[in-house]
């Protein structure tokens, strides 16, 4: 186990970002998204893929320097074209069209195609936040997922965030896969050589199965609550693709899978300014009491703390900003290792 100082991962993965040819903007863009979800303790879709990115853009899947650019838009929406752009790039730069257009109208949705893996959605949420606004963010992503009563890959893992500001700096937000479980997490679990719990695959025959060896190859994800996280990873498709013209479906290759080839998801992202609805501190006393509400609800046996959706996240980025210290697994820190060979950029690791 590794461990590196939080600001001193920001300033690696700027620095290396910027030894690949990205303009200093986007690489600290692409930093932000990525060390704040490492910072949540998603370690799972956080620097971790840095060198995933940093390969397909040298593989000619991803383009360094693109620019996102808006293609149609009206008052309260925007359709984005990715042009093939890290996806933190085009995903920030389409919930910063949101927050701008939700500002003057109340409510804005942006939609984006030719993206690749935005990381984690709750990023983009907690941007909305940030600005006394509730974000939604969502992506498809390639068929990973098998539906009810199917074998076999047929829609993506979709993941699905919303973020709702608390007034305190933090915000209530969910931020989930509509599998059971994240395929990266199932690749964490394989690289360690577990089992993973058998809700989470089901194998050719669409049987579950705990045998994180087998994926993706010969299993693949179920979804979250059967019909209910297959029926909103159709939502996700509609908004994110059906409606963006993004990849479809089984359109959509294997990101880290297909170096070379252009990903071509799309993304999704509301704003709601909450301020133009009720005064700011109606709001906050309103989330407040269902804060409260929550928190005191009664708790089963062993159970010392009811949380909130975002609550251990948030825990867990005060810990590491307080501390400036965040432990990588072995992956992480081999990638971070590599990163720095093919860079030239340290890796300022701390004393064990
Ligand atoms: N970019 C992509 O293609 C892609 C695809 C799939 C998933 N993802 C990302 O993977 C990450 C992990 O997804 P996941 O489905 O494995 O997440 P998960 O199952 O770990 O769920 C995490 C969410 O559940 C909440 N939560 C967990 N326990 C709770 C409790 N006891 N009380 C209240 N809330 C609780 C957390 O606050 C968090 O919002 C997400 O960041 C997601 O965006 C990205």
């Amino acid at each position: 186990m590794k461990a590196i100082a939080v600001d001193q991962l920001h300033l690696f993965a700027v620095q290396a970002l910027e030894k690949i040819g990205m303009c200093a903007q986007d690489a600290r863009t692409v930093a932000d998204a990525l060390v704040t979800t490492d910072t949540f303790g998603v370690l799972s879709h956080g620097t971790k893929n840095l060198l995933g990115y940093i390969q397909k853009m040298q593989a000619g899947g991803l383009d360094a320097k693109a620019v996102p650019t808006v293609e149609k838009e009206g008052p309260a929406w925007a359709l984005v074209n990715g042009n093939k752009a890290v996806g933190m790039v085009s995903a920030s730069f389409a919930m910063q069209k949101a927050i701008e257009k939700a500002k003057v109208c109340g409510i804005a949705y942006v939609g984006v195609k030719n993206s690749c893996h935005f990381g984690a959605a709750g990023y983009y949420a907690n941007m909305a936040a940030q600005e006394g606004m509730i974000g939604l963010a969502m992506s498809n992503t390639d068929p990973i997922m098998a539906v009810p009563g199917g074998c076999g890959v047929s829609i993506g893992s979709n993941p699905f965030s919303y973020a709702a500001p608390t007034g305190d700096g933090r915000s209530v937000f969910l931020d989930i896969a509509l599998s059971n479980v994240a395929a990266l997490k199932v690749i964490m679990a394989k690289e360690k050589g577990a089992q993973v719990p058998e809700s989470w695959l089901v194998d050719e025959k669409g049987q579950p199965t705990s045998d994180s060896s087998t994926f993706p190859e010969h299993s693949c994800l179920s979804p979250m609550a059967m019909h209910k996280g297959y029926g909103l990873a159709v939502m996700v498709e509609l908004l994110a693709s059906v409606v963006t013209g993004a990849g479809l479906l089984g359109e959509v290759p294997s990101w880290n899978l297909k170096m070379e080839q252009p990903n071509g998801v799309g993304h999704a992202f509301i704003a709601i300014d909450i301020a133009q609805m009720l005064p700011a501190d109606l709001f906050a006393s309103r989330m407040k009491r269902l804060a409260d509400e929550l928190h005191g609800a009664p708790k089963a046996d062993k159970v010392e703390r009811i949380y909130l959706p975002g609550e251990m996240e948030w825990d867990k980025r005060d810990k590491a900003l307080a501390t400036n210290r965040l432990e990588l697994t072995d992956v992480m820190a081999a990638n971070m290792d590599k990163l720095s060979q093919m860079t030239g950029v340290a890796v300022p690791w701390l004393e064990a």
